[in-house]
């Protein structure tokens, strides 16, 4: 393949070109050295659960039809599903948890370095939990929602709290089908417990448990993950950057951020304004220091503070290949274990600094949140003593750049319209706007980078649909200049004087991955307006390009709250057709949506507008 086949990115192609050019490795190559793909672990139906196997269910021939234990491809596929999910919302409701924690510190040692930047938001949480707020400080209130928040994770309640926030007609439907999530860590130790060797033989019922798994991310991890980083860290209001590996600078002291939680790159953005550091730079011959960011936690101080975004997933090790990257600063999640080999081919140190995501080869400064700030300063000090050791020679900065408007959190969308969903209700109502669409999710080096998030979304907005993002999707829109308000001129005609008259683009970045909670908030918001359940909503949601655990828990949970959802290519359950009618079939009748694949976006684009015109319908629009 060739390097411009495997992006439409002309930064990435350039730095594609420079990595062939110096004989360097990347995940490209290494998809192709992985080629065939085990077609028994494609289709899933291949099992490790016990020590009588591993066993593999043959989909075609005279080879077993069961496993040694007796399971069968439903049971087999339908338990790796729900191991999956349980993986993706472990992987956001953890996060979430560090967050909580965050918070919980910031109430006890009011003095720390992490403040409440948003009080009004604290209070609000406060009060949709009936916390008595009277005559009380923030710190002692914010205790009394961290403890409601630690006790999501338990087991406490019948249900978790956030799960109130959708429409009532929506919970019961979740209540009658046994699927109300219960406790954010139980429903996963469950998932465990049900897919263990000779426990749930029943794909139904294995489904059903990967449902209530998906609801706990979406309503209760991922939600708790984007409320209280809104309370710590701000919620974000409209901001303007740069995105793209041109935002790398030829002068200063590059420090990308990578990974997903705000607790680190919230603080190191504010550290590296410190003027000791700053004079330290210059002592070492930079002009400055810059700080950029890469997939979720990039997008998290993206939305807050402007900070600029290098790139998206798959551009990684391309940032690291400019030559120009003093450290690469990473936390958790969607990090290559690559990284420490490919900055061995330059004066790159990257840092980890989770003790859950220790990586061989890489400098590991472990994090302390009580010290936030002291250990941001020395991981930022780190970089600078690394500054003498770039080889000017071998840099090769894409010029490729181009400015982006983000930061519509669901205030800021409110805030937009004025403080109420009126306006936006009018817009869909008078069919200027058709519908909503949210386009979520990754790269993956099997799609060509970006191209399905960009297609898509062309089409859709094209369409008069309006396009909400988060993670590496709403990145590739940023590069793409879909971000811009001037991207109105992309849109059909009631899109685009929609977004003229509210001066934004028909693209909203609405911030990380467990920030599609946002989404689901403003769906709940759309739909009780109207009276309405979410699967009746002219609304639908896209990974276009998909490749993590935790996009399975975002897609499963979009369909369990009433969102059509469409992939470009199927979780591995082909193997069993059962298990594959339910997802993107028989689901219409229990949760009121399904999954459809797709893999061509134009044909993606038009699966989500027939969608939205049949509910339009059915509502009477
Ligand atoms: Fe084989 Fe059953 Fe063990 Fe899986 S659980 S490895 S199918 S014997
Ligand atoms: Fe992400």
């Amino acid at each position: 393949m060739k390097n411009h086949e495997k992006s439409i990115d002309p930064a990435s192609q350039k730095m594609l070109d420079k990595a062939y050019a110096e004989g360097i490795q990347t995940v490209w190559d290494r998809l192709e050295a992985q080629q065939p793909h085990c077609g028994f672990g494609e289709l899933g139906l291949c099992c490790r659960h016990c020590n009588m196997g591993p066993c593999r269910i043959d989909p075609f021939g005279n080879g077993p039809k069961l496993g040694v234990c007796g399971a069968n491809a439903d049971t087999i596929a339908s338990r790796q599903l729900v191991r999956m999910i349980a993986a993706g919302a472990a992987a956001h409701s953890d996060h979430g948890r560090d967050i909580v924690l965050a918070f919980r510190a910031a109430a006890e040692h009011g003095e720390g370095d992490y403040k409440f930047k948003d009080e009004k938001k604290l209070l609000a949480l406060a009060s949709e939990f009936n916390i008595p707020t009277e005559g009380r400080t923030i710190q002692e209130i914010a205790l009394d929602v961290s403890d409601i928040a630690l006790d999501e994770y338990g087991m406490r309640g019948q249900k978790l709290q956030f799960t109130k926030r959708a429409p009532k007609v929506r919970q019961d439907l979740w209540t009658s089908l046994g699927v109300d999530p219960r406790g954010i860590d139980r429903e996963v130790v469950e998932c465990m417990h049900r897919t263990t060797m000779g426990v749930d033989t029943d794909y139904v019922n294995l489904t059903l448990q990967g449902i209530r798994t998906s609801l706990s991310d979406g309503w209760g991890g991922s939600m708790w993950a984007t409320e209280l980083s809104d309370v710590l860290f701000g919620t974000p209001e409209v901001v303007k950057g740069w995105s793209n590996l041109g935002v790398l600078s030829d002068k200063e002291v590059n420090i990308v951020v990578h990974g997903h939680e705000p607790t680190l790159s919230d603080i190191i953005v504010f550290a590296a304004r410190d003027p000791e550091l700053l004079k330290k730079a210059k002592e070492k011959g930079a002009e400055g220091i810059n700080i950029c960011g890469m997939c979720c936690t990039g997008n998290e101080i993206l939305m807050r503070h402007g900070v600029p975004i290098a790139g998206n997933f798959l551009q990684q090790e391309l940032a690291i290949i400019t030559g120009a990257v003093e450290a690469m600063i990473v936390d958790v999640q969607c990090i290559m274990p690559s990284l420490p080999t490919v900055a061995n081919c330059f004066h790159t140190k990257v840092i980890s600094t989770s003790p859950k995501a220790v990586f061989p080869g890489a400098t590991h400064v472990p994090f302390d949140e009580k010290n936030a700030m002291e250990t941001a300063k020395q991981i930022i000090s780190i970089a600078i003593d690394n500054y003498p050791n770039r080889n000017q020679g071998r840099v090769n900065i894409p010029s490729d750049r181009m400015g982006y408007m983000a930061g519509f959190s669901v205030e800021t969308i409110l805030g937009a319209l004025g403080g109420t969903l009126d306006p936006l209700l009018d817009a869909i109502k008078s069919g200027s706007i058709r519908g909503i669409a949210g386009i979520v999710g990754c790269n993956n080096p099997k799609v060509r980078q970006d191209h399905n998030h960009i297609a898509l979304a062309k089409e859709l907005i094209k369409n008069n649909v309006l396009v909400v993002e988060t993670g590496c999707a709403a990145i590739a829109s940023a590069k793409a200049g879909l971000l811009l308000p001037e991207a109105a001129d992309m849109a059909g005609e009631g899109l685009a004087a929609v977004c003229r008259a509210l001066g934004v683009p028909p693209v909203l970045h609405m911030g990380s991955c467990v920030d599609n909670s946002r989404v689901l908030v403003v769906a709940a918001a759309i739909a009780n307006a109207l009276g309405v359940d979410i699967s009746d909503l002219p609304l639908a949601a896209a990974a276009p390009e998909w490749m993590s655990e935790k996009a399975v828990a975002i897609g499963t949970y979009a369909v369990s709250s009433g969102i059509y959802t469409v992939l470009n290519s199927p979780p591995p359950v082909l193997g069993s057709s059962n298990l594959t009618n339910l997802l993107t079939a028989g689901a219409e009748g229990v949760v009121g949506a399904v999954f459809a694949v797709e893999a061509d976006p134009v044909k993606q684009a038009g699966l989500i507008i027939e969608h939205i015109e049949k509910k339009r319908t059915a509502l009477g629009l």
